[in-house]
């Protein structure tokens, strides 16, 4: 074959052992799959789901963020998104005082307060306060994640909006609840649903790299994942 189709189709087979190191579904293997065999080997734990779900005496009902919610939750005050600016009030949405529900989950590691290792029922997790040096900014010390890009920190002003109310009714720009594809509101899809951090990201299927990584719900090629809520 010509050296140019050649060079090609390497590139291509590269590409796709590459893509195969980081399986595009399931969390094993991941960067959310802080044990051993994860990415980073954050810990060294054996499991992973135990990171964020127990399977028994997990977070008392009133703290159940998600379902069997199992990490510490962040003690941390977080300023609010607020669209109060130069060209007035943009938003139509209300937004929560304070994160709410997943997006409160992510921010329990994300804002770099909490241990990776800090667990609700640390049962069968041997390890998992053992940190080796993750790329992800977390400190092999302290387990927190103490910088990099994954450290989202404590101001929200200046990320997408997210513990707010989704009103498809008040807003034409937006697509109708109802009709929404691939993306989810909590705690379903209906006008007044919130938007958080996981109705954009899967935590547990990390995507194809310049498509759905990292942990995307919707390809971002073509911004389909934006134009799955904005009629943009
Ligand atoms: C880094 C945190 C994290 C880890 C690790 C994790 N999950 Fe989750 N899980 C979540 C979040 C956040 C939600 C709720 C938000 C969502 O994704 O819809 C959830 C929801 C779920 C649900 C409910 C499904 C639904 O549609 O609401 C199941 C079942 C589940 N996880 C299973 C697992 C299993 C099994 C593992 C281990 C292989 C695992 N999770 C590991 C964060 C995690
Ligand atoms: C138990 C702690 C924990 C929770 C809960 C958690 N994460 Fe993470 N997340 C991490 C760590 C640690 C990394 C970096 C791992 C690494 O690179 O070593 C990470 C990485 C990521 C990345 C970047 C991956 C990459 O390779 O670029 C995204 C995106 C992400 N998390 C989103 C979320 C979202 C959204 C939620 C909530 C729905 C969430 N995470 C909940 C610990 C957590
Ligand atoms: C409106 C969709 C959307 C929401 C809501 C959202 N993200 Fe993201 N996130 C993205 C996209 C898209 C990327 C890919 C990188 C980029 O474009 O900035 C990303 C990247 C990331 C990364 C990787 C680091 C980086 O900056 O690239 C982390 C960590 C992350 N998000 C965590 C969160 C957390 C935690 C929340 C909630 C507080 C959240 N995200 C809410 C769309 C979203
Ligand atoms: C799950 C649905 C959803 C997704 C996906 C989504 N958005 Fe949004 N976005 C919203 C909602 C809801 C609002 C608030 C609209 C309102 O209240 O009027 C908003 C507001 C905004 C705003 C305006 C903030 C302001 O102050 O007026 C911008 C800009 C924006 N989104 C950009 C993006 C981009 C860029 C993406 C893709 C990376 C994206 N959005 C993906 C639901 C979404």
């Amino acid at each position: 074959m010509p050296r140019a189709t050649r060079d090609l189709a390497i590139a291509f087979l590269c590409q796709l052992a590459l893509n195969a190191s980081v399986p595009a579904t399931g969390i094993y293997g991941t960067a959310h799959d802080l044990s051993a065999t994860g990415l980073h080997s954050v810990t060294q734990a054996a499991s992973s789901c135990v990171f964020c779900h127990a399977v028994h005496r997990s977070a008392s009902s009133a703290n159940q963020l998600i379902p069997a919610w199992n990490h510490t939750t962040t003690g941390t005050t977080f300023k609010m998104y607020n669209s109060a600016n130069v060209i007035g009030t943009t938003i139509h949405g209300q937004v929560d005082a304070q994160p709410t529900g997943p997006s409160l989950a992510c921010l329990s590691c994300h804002d770099g307060t909490v241990a990776m290792g800090s667990l609700v029922n640390s049962v069968g997790a041997v390890g998992a306060t053992t940190y080796t040096a993750a790329t992800g900014g977390v400190n092999p010390v302290s387990g927190v994640i103490a910088g990099g890009p994954n450290l989202i920190g404590s101001d929200l002003s200046n990320d997408h909006p997210i513990s707010i109310t989704y009103q498809d009714n008040l807003n034409a720009g937006l697509v109708p609840a109802t009709s929404l594809v691939g993306v989810r509101l909590y705690p379903g899809n209906a006008t007044g649903g919130k938007v958080q951090c996981s109705s954009c990201h899967d935590v547990h299927n990390y995507g194809v790299a310049g498509a759905t990584a990292p942990f995307l719900r919707v390809t971002m090629v073509g911004s389909a994942l934006c134009r799955s809520c904005h009629l943009a």
